[in-house]
């Protein structure tokens, strides 16, 4: 047990075998974690059966941990599930090895590669243009969270590693969801079942084992590709994958291993997300999809946007920066601290694992007024600048903030103002969409919904 004195004060417990959080907890896990912050307050000891965590909700503190991470607060070990996926990439690594890998890929993320990038999404803005034109008249709802997952993939194979991963969409696709959702629960798992499971023919852990090696081939596949032609002296790209080949450490095959599976994962589903929650949040108020659409109208009139167009759109950017509050992707932030730390007076010891919740932070009731509503008028510039440190943190913050950050933006933009103007989507009948934290915010049951052509 972990020193704590007698006149320091610890968090109030949850301990979610109770049988009052238990019926919390099946009926909805976001709403179980943000009660708890209502009833238990900001820092809460949260006793889950596979973990025990403090949730920490108040945006001072948040700002305080994501600004110290690296030296006082490390990733730990509640990043060892993703760990089996990604090794030690970017995301996973501490320092000071972590350092090294962040310095030699930020580059790749510079403004300047930008179009490039733009270019492209307005390619698959045109694929999926002629796909949904094709699909309108079937009669049967698309999956969007899963369509938008393999339009940002697609985008991310030639942006990242200058790769057409078309041929390898529908299994790449799939075998990062198998990954995902085995990850996710991994930490339930008792040790020598994950060991011996990988022998038992269709178990769960066997088909794990078979996606995530089916991800390293084509990972493998994409950097053989690219050594050979830079042996013959013919790529002169610079993409991330030349960025991670040139590193100090780019001879090395587990750390390009690493890298390239962790950019598979964090370069594209995280966006894809935002772009199927700003449908959704669409959808579910019209009066700011009529706005939008005003505005589109008026600065592209139907053509493809370019970056150039992102500056005369600020409705756009405000609406998806209500969707990153809302819904946003990456729903927990977890960190493990190296000294015993006090936040609102509550004093938590050393080698603890913290859990930051942007989905709770973002409808803290001190910080936001009415936050359940969907409201983009909250990102104005003169709002944004009064928000609190640590209030709005969808991409964290601090050294570890999000590398991809603009690149995301730059996307959701593109891909929603390309697509919005020709298409409304809407729920399928009887559809009751939740979010469901994964390892990152997935609609329900992909969330199905019905093309509406627009007439501009
Ligand atoms: C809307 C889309 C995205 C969201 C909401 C998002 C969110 C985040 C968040 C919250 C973190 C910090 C995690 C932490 O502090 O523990 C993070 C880190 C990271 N993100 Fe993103 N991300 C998005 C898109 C992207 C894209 C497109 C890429 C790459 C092309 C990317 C690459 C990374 C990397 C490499 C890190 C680790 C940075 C480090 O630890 O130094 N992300 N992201």
């Amino acid at each position: 047990m972990p020193f704590v004195s007698p006149d320091e004060i610890s968090a109030p417990v949850v301990d979610a075998a109770q049988p009052q959080w238990r019926e919390s907890i099946r009926r909805d896990f976001m709403q179980f974690r943000m009660q708890i912050q209502r009833e238990c307050g900001d820092v809460v000891n949260l006793q889950m059966p596979h973990a025990h965590i403090h949730q920490i909700t108040h945006p001072e503190d948040v700002a305080f941990i994501l600004k110290n991470s690296g030296a006082r607060f490390l990733k730990g070990s509640s990043w060892d599930h993703l760990r089996q996926m990604i090794g030690n990439g970017v995301i996973t690594a501490e320092p000071p090895r972590w350092l090294e890998q962040r310095r030699a890929l930020q580059p790749t993320f510079l403004r300047r590669y930008h179009d490039r990038f733009a270019a492209r999404i307005a390619h698959s803005i045109e694929d999926t243009n002629t796909r949904w034109r094709a699909a309108v008249n079937d009669g049967k709802p698309i999956q969007v969270a899963l369509e938008m997952a393999q339009l940002t993939l697609e985008n991310a194979g030639h942006t990242l590693f200058d790769t057409d991963l078309r041929a390898h969409i529908p299994a790449l696709s799939r075998d990062i969801i198998v990954v995902l959702n085995y990850l996710q629960g991994w930490f339930g798992y008792q040790t020598h079942k994950r060991i011996l499971g990988g022998f038992v023919a269709g178990s769960r852990h066997q088909r794990y084992r078979r996606a995530l090696k089916n991800l390293e081939n084509i990972a493998g596949e994409i950097v053989r590709r690219r050594q050979d032609l830079r042996r013959q002296n013919e790529s002169e790209n610079h993409d991330l994958l030349a960025a991670l080949l040139d590193s100090p450490r780019g001879e090395n095959a587990k750390i390009v291993r690493d890298e390239m599976l962790t950019f598979l994962f964090t370069g594209h589903e995280t966006t894809a997300m935002t772009i199927s929650w700003t449908w959704h949040a669409l959808a579910e108020n019209p009066a700011v999809e009529e706005r939008l659409h005003a505005e589109l109208a008026g600065v592209l009139q139907g053509r493809i946007p370019t970056r150039a167009d992102l500056p005369h759109l600020p409705f756009l950017r405000r609406v998806v920066s209500e969707v990153l509050r809302l819904y946003p992707p990456v729903w927990v932030l977890m960190r493990q601290t190296t000294q015993s730390e006090t936040f609102r007076g509550v004093t938590i010891p050393a080698g603890a694992n913290l859990s930051i919740l942007p989905y709770v932070t973002h409808r803290h009731s001190d910080f936001w007024q009415r936050p359940e509503t969907f409201d983009p008028q909250r990102f104005t510039p003169e709002k944004e600048a009064a928000r609190a440190p640590g209030a709005y943190i969808p991409f964290g913050s601090g050294p570890r903030q999000c590398m991809g950050k603009h690149t995301a933006l730059l996307e959701t933009q593109l891909v929603i103002g390309g697509l919005a103007q020709h298409w409304k989507l809407r729920f399928a009948p009887g559809a009751q969409i939740k979010p469901v934290p994964g390892i990152t915010l997935w609609p329900s049951q992909n969330l199905p919904m019905f093309l509406q052509p627009r007439i501009v």
